[in-house]
């Protein structure tokens, strides 16, 4: 099931009403707030009334009859009957005091939707997605795997707001995604594996976390039950039923080869494998690709290498890896400690965390590669 996002504008004043408002927005599934970049009408204006709102009612008046804004909500922290009644007649059609109570924003979010499916006319309901599996592994622990997978999923729903992008953690023992990305969640795979039968778009949705930039997260289980134990059936299921709903899926795998991790290789449409330009490193990924050879897959034109933490005085150069994995490398991500750290530290991604620096844009430039859009550098390495 897919649901046409309602794009909300924010005027509040307020710092922290602000934060809480795009909270509770953010939170609601087929609901986003506008970036900085984003222009257009909005389906939903949310205005906090200042000083003088007897003028802002009237503001209010000329937004909705220009179409700027196709419905708006007003919060403040003084409520005057007066202004109530001329804010209806204005045609508000929600108003919040403050504190805001988040049961009662999220009631009108739902109500709101319920009416502009009803107005709005539906698209016909095409064929399902056929979902792009990007699966990422490191060829050794503390590469950066965790780093790309994270920021690759949050810079591909970055790049294209259409698109939904799901981030699955496999790392049985030490998921970290809900750290990197600030998540608080009840559910993981495990659970949702346990309830295969019941699985559908709906529940998928319901249990996955929301995260800010758009991308769905299912972390891995906080702890390992004895009485389940996860088949490669399972995981071919979940992922069959994600593909029908997300454009891009991509999984941080971690190191194992397992028989849990082998299914997802078999079903990855790409396979990016990090790796560093040291020795030991790239020895692994030699490794790797002579598993992947005798396995019978994925295919050595679905491998992709991608270099973290490369930096220009590097000992060992890209062309020398190249020479030795005589494979091109695809990527390259700039070293950048500080702010990877802060990112990690702050359970942000590299787009929040510094949406100016290097290591950002080179993961801007290749979620741009991957979806189409945007600044493409299709055959031009970035280091060439
Ligand atoms: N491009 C980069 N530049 C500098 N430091 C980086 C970069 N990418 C990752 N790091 C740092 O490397 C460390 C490990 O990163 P991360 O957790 O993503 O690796 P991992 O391969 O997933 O590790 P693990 O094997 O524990 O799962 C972190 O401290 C992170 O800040
Ligand atoms: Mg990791």
């Amino acid at each position: 099931m897919e649901l046409t996002t309602l794009k909300v504008r924010l005027d509040i004043k307020d710092d922290l009403i602000r934060q809480e408002f795009t909270r509770i927005v953010s939170s609601e599934e087929g609901f986003a707030t506008y970036g900085p970049g984003d222009s257009g009408a909005a389906d939903l204006l949310i205005l906090q009334l200042g000083d003088r709102p007897e003028e802002e009612i009237l503001q209010v008046q000329q937004i909705l009859g220009s179409g700027t804004a196709r419905e708006v909500f007003l919060t403040s922290k003084v409520l005057k009957s007066e202004i109530l009644i001329e804010a209806m007649r204005a045609g508000v059609k929600e108003f919040f005091p403050q504190p805001v109570n988040k049961e009662e924003v999220k009631r009108a979010l739902l109500k709101l939707r319920g009416q502009q499916s009803t107005q709005k006319p539906q698209k016909a309901e095409g064929p399902k997605k056929q979902g792009k599996i990007i699966n990422v592994i490191g060829s050794k622990g503390g590469v950066g795997t965790t780093t790309v997978a994270v920021n690759l999923a949050t810079s591909l729903a970055e790049a294209d707001r259409e698109k939904m992008v799901a981030l699955i953690d496999m790392n049985l023992l030490f998921g970290e995604i809900p750290l990197f990305l600030s998540i608080e969640s009840v559910f993981d795979w495990m659970e949702v594996a346990k309830n295969i039968s019941r699985i559908d778009s709906t529940y998928l949705l319901s249990v996955m976390s929301r995260h800010n930039t758009g991308v769905h997260v299912l972390p891995s289980p906080a702890k390992v039950l004895d009485e389940f134990r996860v088949t490669p059936q399972v995981i071919e299921a979940l992922l069959a039923q994600m593909r029908t709903m997300f454009d891009y899926i991509v999984i941080d795998s971690g190191q194992v080869l397992d028989d849990i991790s082998r299914t997802v290789l078999k079903l990855s449409d790409s396979l990016i494998i990090v790796t560093l330009l040291s020795l030991p490193c790239l020895i692994n990924v030699k490794r790797l690709m002579d598993h992947f050879q005798k396995f019978g897959y994925p295919l050595e034109e679905d491998i992709q290498i991608l270099v973290n933490r490369h930096h220009k005085r590097s000992m060992i150069s890209l062309e020398d890896a190249e020479k030795s994995l005589k494979k091109k490398i695809y990527w390259n991500i700039p070293n950048d400690f500080q702010t990877t750290m802060s990112a990690i530290n702050q359970g942000r991604p590299l787009s929040v965390m510094d949406s100016a620096s290097e290591i950002t844009a080179s993961f801007r430039e290749l979620a741009a590669m991957i979806t189409g859009k945007g600044q493409k550098k299709k055959s031009i390495l970035p280091w060439r």
